[in-house]
C-alpha cells in the first residue's frame, strides 16, 4: 500500500462499522482507508488525463497545473471552515455539478461545469455530485471525499463519448470513493437517520434531474430528521477569493493569450470593417494559443453602440473615423481574462477620441495603483468617480461649478458601473463576497474605468457624443506592486497607434 499525495496530507483515522450489511465503505466504517495509488485507466475519460493528454496535464494533476494535493487541500479548507463556523456537530456538504443544457432537440450546449463543483473536485462530467463527509467523533476536521458520477454506457458512450466511469473518477481526482450517480439515494436515505448539518445550495435548482430524481428527498431530510441545512456557496466563494501560486500561473496564461488576441486584433483592423469580423478574429486568436472557449461573449461595439454596455449583438459595420471598444476574455484550464480596449478602427485617434481616451488612461492608472492590500474595490470606486469628475469638469462635459454634493451622481450619468470585480474561475467571481472588503495578497480583480457619451446626449460638448471608451485590466494583488495580468495588451495612445498602423 503507497499513500496517494491527498492522502499523505489528510491523515486516515481508523473506525467502526455502524452497520454490518451496508454496501458502502464509508458507512461501514467511516474511516478512511490507505488504498493502492491509483492508475489512471489507459483509455480516454471524460476529460483531459495525464495518460491520454501529455502534453496538457503531468501526472498527478486532475485540471492543467493543478493537483490532486490542491484540490484535496480546497476541500480539507472548506471543512476546516464548516467545523469552526458550527463546531461539535458532522457535517455533510453536497454540492452538484451542472447538468447538460440543451440547445435543441438532442442538441447540446457545449457543455460548462459549475464552477464551485471544479473548484472542490475538478471534475469535468455533468450529471454528478461531490459529497464531503466529517468523521463523526474526532476533534480534527477530518473527513472524506465522495464523487457520485455517470456510469460507464456504451450506448451513450456512442454519442456523447468517453466516460470517467467510478474507476477514471476515483484516479484522476483523488477523492477517497466513487459511486455512480444512481447510488446517491442511499446516501440520502442515511442522511435521513441522522443528526447532522447538511450543506447544500437549495438556491439552485439548476439540475432538474437530480433535484428531482434524488435531491428533492433532501427537503425530507429536513423535514424529518434532526439535520440542519445550511447554504455552501458562500463559503466556498470565500475561499476561491484568494488565489494560490498555481492559480495565479493559469491566470498568468490567460492574460497574455488575450493580450496577444487582442494585439492580432487591432493589427487586422481596417475601415471600414465588420463587428463580426474582429469577433471572430479575437476568438481565433485566443481558442489558436490553446484557449478553451471565450470566458463571455464579448462586446465588440464600434461608434455610438459602445455606449450599451452589455452590446453583444457584434453585427453592425464600424465605419471609417470610429472607434472600437472591445471587452473579451478567455478561458484557459478553467481560468479566466476580462480585457477591453478601445482603439479607432483606422489606426489614428481624432482629437476628441484622443482627449477622452487619455482622460480614462489616466483615471485607469491612477486606480492601478491603489491595488494594495487593505483598500478595497468600493474604496478604489470612490477614487475612480472623483477622478473621472475632475476629468468631465477639464474636458468641459460636467460644469466646473458642479458642486461636490452632486458630483457622484453626475459623473454616474458618464460610468454606470463599478470600477471592477473579482476574477477567477468566473468572469464575476465569487459574487456574493461584498466588495467593500479590504484586498489581500493573492487576490485578483479587475480595473476598468469608462466614459460614456451617447450620441443623443445633448448635454455634452457636440465634438464628444457618440464616444465611449473602456480600459480593463487584470490585476494580482501582491504585498508590493501589483501584478497585471493583461501588461502585454496595448493601451497608450502611441502603441496602440503603432500596432493599427502595422496592419494591413
Ligand atoms: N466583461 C464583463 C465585465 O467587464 O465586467
Ligand atoms: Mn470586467
Ligand atoms: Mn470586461
Amino acid at each position: 500500500m503507497v499513500w496517494s499525495p491527498a492522502q499523505r496530507l489528510i491523515q486516515p483515522v481508523r473506525g467502526m462499522c455502524s452497520s454490518s450489511d451496508c454496501k458502502f465503505c464509508f458507512f461501514r466504517s467511516l474511516s478512511i482507508q490507505p488504498v493502492q495509488q491509483r492508475k489512471i485507466p489507459n483509455r480516454y475519460l471524460g476529460q483531459p488525463s495525464p495518460f491520454t493528454h501529455p502534453h496538457l496535464l503531468k501526472l498527478g494533476e486532475v485540471t492543467p497545473g493543478l493537483s490532486q494535493v490542491e484540490y484535496a487541500l480546497r476541500r480539507h479548507k472548506l471543512m476546516a471552515q464548516l467545523h469552526k463556523e458550527v463546531p461539535g456537530m458532522d457535517h455533510t456538504v453536497i454540492v452538484l455539478s451542472n447538468p447538460t443544457y440543451y440547445m435543441s432537440n438532442d442538441i447540446p450546449y457545449t457543455f460548462h461545469q459549475d464552477t464551485n463543483f471544479l473548484y472542490l473536485c475538478g471534475f469535468q462530467e455533468p450529471d454528478s455530485i461531490l459529497v464531503l463527509q466529517s468523521m463523526p467523533g474526532k476533534s480534527l476536521p477530518s473527513h472524506k471525499a465522495l464523487l457520485f458520477v455517470p456510469r460507464r454506457d456504451p450506448s451513450r458512450e456512442l454519442w456523447d463519448g468517453p466516460r470517467s466511469g467510478t474507476d477514471g473518477a476515483l484516479a484522476l481526482t483523488g477523492v477517497d470513493e466513487a459511486y455512480t450517480i444512481e447510488e446517491f439515494r442511499h446516501l440520502v436515505a442515511k442522511l435521513k437517520d441522522e443528526s447532522s448539518m447538511v450543506w447544500y445550495d437549495f438556491a439552485k435548482p439548476v439540475h432538474p434531474q437530480l433535484h428531482s430524481d434524488y435531491l428533492l428527498h433532501l427537503a425530507e431530510v429536513k423535514a424529518r430528521s434532526k439535520n440542519r441545512i445550511q447554504a455552501i456557496r458562500q463559503l466556498v466563494q470565500n475561499l476561491r477569493l484568494v488565489k494560490s501560486p498555481a492559480e495565479i500561473e493559469r491566470m498568468k496564461i490567460a492574460g497574455k493569450v488575450t493580450s496577444q488576441a487582442f494585439i492580432e486584433t487591432m493589427f487586422a483592423s481596417k475601415a471600414p470593417v465588420e463587428e463580426a469580423f474582429l469577433y471572430a478574429k479575437f476568438e481565433f486568436e485566443c481558442r489558436a494559443r490553446g484557449a478553451d472557449i471565450l470566458a463571455y461573449p464579448p462586446v465588440v461595439a464600434g461608434g455610438n453602440r459602445s455606449n450599451t454596455l452589455h452590446y453583444v449583438k457584434n453585427n453592425q459595420l464600424i465605419k471609417d473615423g470610429e472607434m472600437v471598444l472591445l471587452d473579451g476574455g478567455c478561458e484557459s484550464s478553467c481560468y479566466v481574462s476580462d480585457i477591453t480596449r478601445t482603439w479607432p478602427i483606422n489606426g489614428r485617434f481624432t482629437s476628441p477620441q484622443a482627449e477622452l481616451y487619455q482622460a480614462v488612461l489616466e483615471v485607469q492608472k491612477s486606480c492601478l495603483r491603489l491595488c494594495s492590500p487593505g483598500v478595497s474595490l468600493d474604496n478604489i470606486y470612490s477614487l475612480m468617480l472623483t477622478l473621472i469628475g475632475q476629468k468631465l469638469k477639464d474636458l468641459g462635459i460636467l460644469q466646473k461649478s458642479t458642486p461636490e454634493s452632486h458630483l457622484f451622481k453626475a459623473v454616474r450619468k458618464y460610468c454606470p458601473h463599478h470600477v471592477g470585480h473579482y476574477l477567477g474561475m468566473d468572469v464575476h467571481d465569487t459574487p456574493e463576497v461584498s466588495r467593500s472588503i479590504p484586498l489581500q495578497p493573492g487576490m485578483v480583480i479587475t480595473i476598468e474605468p469608462g466614459i460614456y457619451i451617447p450620441e443623443d446626449d445633448a448635454s455634452a460638448p457636440e465634438r464628444f457624443r457618440g464616444i465611449g471608451v473602456r480600459i480593463e485590466d487584470d490585476v494580482v494583488v501582491t504585498e508590493n506592486i501589483p501584478l497585471i495580468l493583461s501588461a502585454d495588451c496595448p493601451k497608450e495612445i502611441y502603441d496602440i497607434e503603432q500596432v493599427c498602423g502595422c496592419g494591413p
